[in-house]
């Protein structure tokens, strides 16, 4: 992955440089050798949807929510205007666009358009609509180039690094699944002019993971001016996401360059530290937080379940002498800092402790990633059912 940032989003903060940021460079995600691919962060963006198209493609389907209506006609503008034809998709907000009746009927519009495996998708809008816009684009005649072109705070700080591109089927949310590695993304920040502040802070939980696994400025950064920072128009927008970006591709490249290095799995009960696959590092927090968000059938918001799940993967470390109090107390100051939820009902344990199995386990054994220290990751393997209540029991309300 090539990592740029646009001349329009150069620093405005002193503390834009207080800690080297990690080099950036090729990207290896899932285990799978990724090709390089630019990341562009700024303001005025619009252009740059073109300009990742690259010169051969001519068609370009523009997927994205009603709200995002305005953006689209400038970005279709400009394609337009490069001699390209648009075709605009406008499809249901959040997570009403990630069902296959959705996808068919995009499949049906290209096919109506003529569109051939040498045309493209862009997605704007916010993951919901990645994740729908990325099926499309992998799916069409054996898949297509897609740019990203995220309009939230958690789209633009997960984007970079490629995840799987999923859609909802009545017995659960993201079960089918699939890998399209974005040609560009385009993180134009102007677009976050709209983005009420609760979904910003939301997406600022992904900063705070990055922050704790890779980057220690943006926690310094955030406890310095929380008010500050819970602004999306706000001065340190910009450094918050590129940081992020940045920390979570680095993370992701070393942790998998390591894999090679590295056994499967450790001995039961033990730890694992560095050297396994990044994306695990990457799911901090999603033990607990897959739960709560199953549990809250959904409706709670994804930055809210991974503010309570990294307090819980914090207080499992301690639990398992891993990461002591001090280190604790620092998730909560934090997250606490933006306004995150930090706890959740004592009675709804048996619950989530039921919900674990299917999103964490490995090869049949639980693992979930942990900090030994800020910006030290690993890797907790088939914790005792003890360790796990006990940890819970230091955050229920
Ligand atoms: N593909 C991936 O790599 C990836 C990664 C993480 C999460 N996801 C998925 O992303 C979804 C959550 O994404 P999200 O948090 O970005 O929310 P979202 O895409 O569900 O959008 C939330 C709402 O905000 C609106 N919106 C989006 N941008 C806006 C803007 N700039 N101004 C005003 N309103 C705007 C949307 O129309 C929608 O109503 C989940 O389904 C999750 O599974 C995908």
């Amino acid at each position: 992955m090539t990592f740029q940032t646009h001349p329009s989003a150069a620093p405005t903060t002193a503390a834009a440089t207080p800690t080297p940021l990690p080099a950036p460079g090729h990207t290896a995600v899932g285990g799978e050798v990724l090709a390089p691919y630019p990341v562009v962060v700024g303001t005025g963006l619009h252009e740059q949807v073109g300009a990742l198209l690259g010169e051969q493609v001519q068609r370009t389907a523009l997927v994205h929510p009603p709200k995002l209506a305005t953006a689209a006609h400038r970005i279709a503008g400009d394609l337009e205007r490069h001699g390209r034809y648009v075709l605009p998709l406008v499809v249901p907000a959040g997570e009403g666009a990630k069902d296959a009746g959705v996808l068919v009927y995009l499949w049906s519009q290209l096919a109506e358009a003529g569109f051939t495996r040498f045309d493209a998708v862009v997605a704007l809008g916010g993951g919901a609509t990645a994740d729908l816009a990325g099926f499309l684009a992998a799916t069409w005649q054996g898949g297509i180039p897609l740019i990203l072109a995220p309009s939230t705070t958690a789209a633009m700080t997960d984007a970079a690094v490629a995840g799987p591109v999923a859609l909802n089927i009545p017995q659960g949310k993201n079960l089918a699944a699939l890998t399209h590695r974005p040609a560009g993304v385009v993180c134009d920040l102007d677009l976050l002019a709209t983005l009420p502040r609760a979904d910003h802070v939301s997406g600022l939980a992904e900063v705070v993971k990055a922050g704790l696994l890779a980057d220690p400025a943006l926690l310094d950064l955030i406890e310095a001016d929380p008010r500050a920072v819970s602004d999306p128009a706000g001065e340190h927008t910009r450094e918050l996401i590129e940081r992020t970006i940045r920390a979570k591709a680095a993370l992701a490249t070393a942790a998998t360059e390591n894999h090679a290095h590295a056994g499967a799995d450790g001995p039961a009960g033990q730890e694992e530290r560095h050297g396994q696959d990044g994306r695990e590092f990457l799911g901090y927090g999603h033990l607990l937080a897959h739960a709560v968000e199953h549990a809250e059938g959904y409706r709670i918001r994804h930055g809210h379940a991974l503010s309570i799940g990294m307090v819980y993967a914090a207080e499992l470390a301690h639990q398992a002498g891993r990461l002591d109090a001090e280190h604790v107390q620092r998730h909560r100051t934090v997250l606490e800092a933006l306004h995150l939820p930090t706890g959740y009902p004592r009675h709804a344990w048996e619950r989530l402790r039921a919900a674990f199995a299917p999103h964490a386990a490995h090869r049949g054994r639980l693992r979930c990633a942990v900090l030994d220290a800020p910006g030290r990751p690993g890797l907790l393997c088939d914790p005792a059912p003890e360790l796990l209540h006990a940890a819970y029991t230091r955050l229920a309300t």
